[in-house]
């Protein structure tokens, strides 16, 4: 297959001649290839599309010229959804993700793929001329990254097994959990089943005590008439939306206060903050995009929550879907970043040594420099989908031999 026609198999309608790259670029390019999946766009200007690659390397310098290769299951899951219609695909992606920077190459790279299919052209190898390149750009994958740690699992842990599930009521998590009973009675909202068991855990504390709760993504207001029932009177409940239309929920007579604004904007978030909390518990139901979760996070825990507080993240699916690039618009997904709190909380031991804490020895010191952050640190746990960020003031490590 020649390179043009390949690309065009790929339904990239870039301008692809009369452009000519030198070795130069070429190796400039290629200098910022990493590992895993490779996002590749073409075009001019405002013009562009492209594709994300399984693999994409040199082929040759004189000419400048890459090979590419197409990840054949993204293909194929572009095939499926693509049968429930492509402005289907669009629309949800704009119902969550709303002002996304990313969406303009996220609908070129759904553009490829599903004129990819309409080929059905199966080889997913292209060799491309270098010089319709106009931009490569890279980002980690980590969850292809993580998955070749998988192996360092026991076989038999990595044996394939069938999971059963019923689709049939009555489901254990609604029925037994003081959070699935009242969710069920709400209408409006759809939750996995494996959150209601970590809400009465996490969040039990709290009931009765009045606390202020800010949920990031409001919808159609579900999840903010569940708080209000599940902490009681006296709860200040308030949801913040970058969707205009969710103002519908705010009913400040049941202390249910709605704000409009994007959870990627640190001063909008502040002021939040200043009006409403500081905040017992924040939740992250917003857009899941990685970024956006990482920003509210950077906004919010330190100036926005409470000593003895919870941060709460949900919806970590998102960052494994392999049929969808939209959620992974960052360095690191959001689950690496959070995990990465783990190190941050365990930094301080990389500046010192075990004598240092060691409070019966004279050696042992009484001051350490640490990350602010980590001195607020207490736990940070993970279940299926989410993760709990737990807030207290810390010690510092101390070690009392006796
Ligand atoms: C999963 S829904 C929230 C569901 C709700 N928490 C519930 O359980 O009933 C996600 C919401 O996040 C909102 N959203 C998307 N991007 C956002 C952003 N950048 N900032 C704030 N909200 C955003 C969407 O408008 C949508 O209403």
């Amino acid at each position: 297959m020649s390179a043009q026609s390949s690309l065009r198999a790929f339904g990239v309608k870039a301008a692809l001649a009369n452009h000519s790259a030198d070795a130069e670029g070429l190796k400039r390019a290629l200098r910022a290839l990493g590992g895993g999946v490779s996002l590749i766009t073409a075009g001019e200007g405002e013009t562009r599309t492209g594709a994300t690659v399984t693999s994409a390397t040199a082929l040759s310098i004189e000419p400048p010229r890459m090979i590419i290769s197409l990840k054949p299951f993204l293909l194929d899951m572009a095939c499926r959804r693509g049968a429930r219609s492509a402005a289907g695909l669009r629309s949800t992606t704009s119902r969550w993700n709303a002002c996304d920077p990313m969406s303009e190459l996220r609908h070129s790279v759904r553009h490829a793929t599903r004129a990819r299919r309409d080929s059905h052209d199966k080889s997913a190898l292209g060799v491309w001329h270098a010089s319709c390149m106009v931009q490569i750009s890279t980002y980690r994958e980590s969850t292809m990254a993580l998955k070749s740690s998988y192996n360092m699992l026991s076989p038999d842990m990595l044996r394939k097994t069938t999971w059963k599930g019923s689709k049939t009521p009555p489901f254990e998590n609604i029925e037994n959990t003081t959070s699935g009973k009242m969710w069920s009675s709400i209408p409006g909202g759809h939750k996995w089943l494996g959150y209601f068991p970590v809400y009465d855990r996490e969040f039990s504390r709290f009931r009765g005590k009045r606390p202020r709760v800010l949920e990031i993504g409001v919808y159609r207001g579900a999840s903010l008439r569940l708080w209000s029932r599940f902490f009681g009177v006296g709860a200040r409940i308030v949801g913040v939306d970058v969707n205009p239309q969710c103002s519908k929920s705010d009913n400040p007579g049941s202390n249910i206060h709605v704000e409009i604004g994007d959870q990627r904007d640190a001063a909008f978030l502040q002021s939040i903050v200043e009006k409403y909390g500081p905040f017992d518990l924040i939740i992250d139901d917003g857009s899941h995009v990685a970024s956006h979760q990482i920003a509210s996070f950077n906004a919010l825990f330190m100036t926005g929550l409470k000593n003895n507080g919870i941060y709460f993240v949900e919806d970590f699916e998102c960052m494994y879907w392999s049929n969808t690039d939209d959620y992974r618009d960052a360095p690191v997904t959001s689950t690496d970043f959070f995990k990465m709190l783990i190190d941050v909380q365990n930094s301080v031991f990389e500046d010192y040594t075990y004598q240092d804490f060691q409070v019966h020895r004279p050696t042992g010191l009484t001051e350490y420099s640490v990350f602010d952050i980590a001195k607020s640190l207490s736990n940070i746990k993970f279940a299926r989908g989410v993760v709990v960020i737990e807030k207290m003031e810390q010690e510092p490590p101390r070690v009392l031999h006796l």
